[in-house]
């Protein structure tokens, strides 16, 4: 009896292989995450599963990156048979999946002739937005003076130096002082203000259509083509960061689109590649022009793997009928989220967003909220200080996104 005791009692108080990892990686990491206590190992579809063998809905899919879900049959066989063939030559050579990527790209931004430059990243792609701006009224309009670009307050367009400059949230930019000059900030919205920020100085406009990081804040109705008028008229260039927004998240390939203006250049990153690194920027030709051979590269950009399972993950995730799906799914989170909103009045805010990406604002304890949906088994983040966010993946079932809502609303 007391052996038995002594057995359990040790069951209970040996470390898991969790605790050991966990520990590890916070002796080992840097610690610049706030990074929830699970370990996850597996993922297929819309399901992760951790190091205890624990299966976990996953409506948040590596932060709106994995558009088709985990391990996708055809990302994984694209990817794949890359890996078998070529893995990486530089930039100083084509190869076959960039072109592949930058045809399809280039198609879907339309205007005539459009260009496609590739990096790793949503803050690489941003920087390329801003290099291609400063440089375009730099050298081809010939305005030297313009130079400052005008960002939207609550923005978030990464974590180099010029992005988290551009990034309108003094919480990322505290203590990397001296930040780059160049960056001035206008209330999300109020063209009015945008308007007064204009002068000789300004060389470009960047926004979000969605702002996601600042808690999944749509851009109002009208306010992306006051801007492209804003642009037209003052030889601006309106930059469109599609980096949490684009490949067919919203239901539409990029979520410009819904707003029927033209902008110079995106960014793209995040879905585009399924989770294999990789970002782009995409540009008119004209525009383009500004960054002639010699002015920018990036080593790994394009990398042919990255590029092979991006063209795989095109095909699918902007088909016409993922597109309409998307559209459709996201109609039955806002009617979830409004009804639940309708049974917790006061206790949830809002709901926002467009087809796959999706935010419930509550009063207060989102963070909480979303530890409790782990612990629920439903994976979802923190977007802005109140905002529980969704960005699922594009495979994720009618009944997997109602259980994720009744899991979430349990977790309140
Ligand atoms: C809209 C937007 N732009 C840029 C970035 C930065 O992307 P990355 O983390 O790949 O550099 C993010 C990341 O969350 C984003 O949401």
């Amino acid at each position: 009896m007391i052996e038995a005791k002594a057995a359990s009692e040790s069951a209970v108080s040996a470390p898991t292989k969790t605790d050991r990892l966990v520990d590890s990686a916070k002796h080992h990491l840097l610690q610049n995450y706030k990074q929830q206590p699970v370990v996850l190992v597996k993922g297929e579809g819309a399901y992760v599963w951790d190091a205890e063998g624990r299966r976990y809905l996953d409506l948040i899919s590596g932060i709106a990156t994995c558009a088709l879900g985990h391990c996708h049959p055809a990302v994984v066989e694209a990817a794949k048979k890359q890996l078998e063939t070529l893995w990486h030559v530089s930039n100083v050579f084509y190869t076959e999946p960039q072109i592949q990527l930058a045809e399809r790209l280039t198609k879907a931004f339309g205007g005539t002739d459009s260009r496609a430059f590739f990096c790793n990243s949503g803050a690489e792609a941003n920087e390329a937005l801003i290099k291609l701006a400063r440089r375009w009224q730099h050298e081809i309009a010939g305005n030297k003076e313009r130079s400052e670009i005008i960002t939207f307050e609550g923005s978030f367009h990464g974590r180099t130096l010029a992005t988290v400059t551009a990034t309108a949230q003094p919480k990322y930019q505290a203590g990397f002082e001296p930040l780059p000059k160049g960056f001035v900030y206008a209330p999300m919205g109020d063209l009015e203000a945008v308007k007064k920020l204009v002068g000789p100085q300004t060389a470009a406009i960047l926004i979000e259509p969605i702002q996601g990081e600042g808690g999944v804040r749509p851009a109002p109705e009208g306010f992306l083509q006051g801007l492209r008028e804003l642009c037209d008229e003052h030889g601006l260039l309106l930059l469109i960061d599609e980096v949490q927004t684009g490949i067919g998240r919203t239901g539409k390939p990029f979520a410009y689109q819904h707003h029927g203006i033209q902008p110079d250049a995106i960014s793209l990153a995040k879905s585009l590649g399924n989770g294999l690194p990789i970002g782009a920027m995409i540009c008119g030709d004209a525009v383009g022009k500004a960054l002639p051979s010699g002015t920018h590269g990036s080593t790994f950009g394009g990398n042919p793997v990255a590029a092979a399972a991006a063209v795989a993950t095109w095909d699918l995730a902007t088909s016409p009928q993922m597109l309409a799906s998307n559209t459709e799914k996201g109609a039955l989170l806002h009617r979830l989220g409004n009804e639940l909103k309708a049974r917790k009045p006061g206790r949830v805010v809002e709901c926002r967003g467009r087809g796959m990406l999706f935010g419930i604002e509550v009063d207060t304890g989102a963070a909480d909220v979303v530890a409790r949906c782990r612990q629920n088994g439903l994976l979802v983040n923190l977007a802005g200080e109140r905002t529980v966010r969704f960005a699922p993946s594009y495979v994720t079932t009618e009944a997997q996104l109602t259980e994720g809502l009744t899991s979430f609303e349990r977790s309140l």
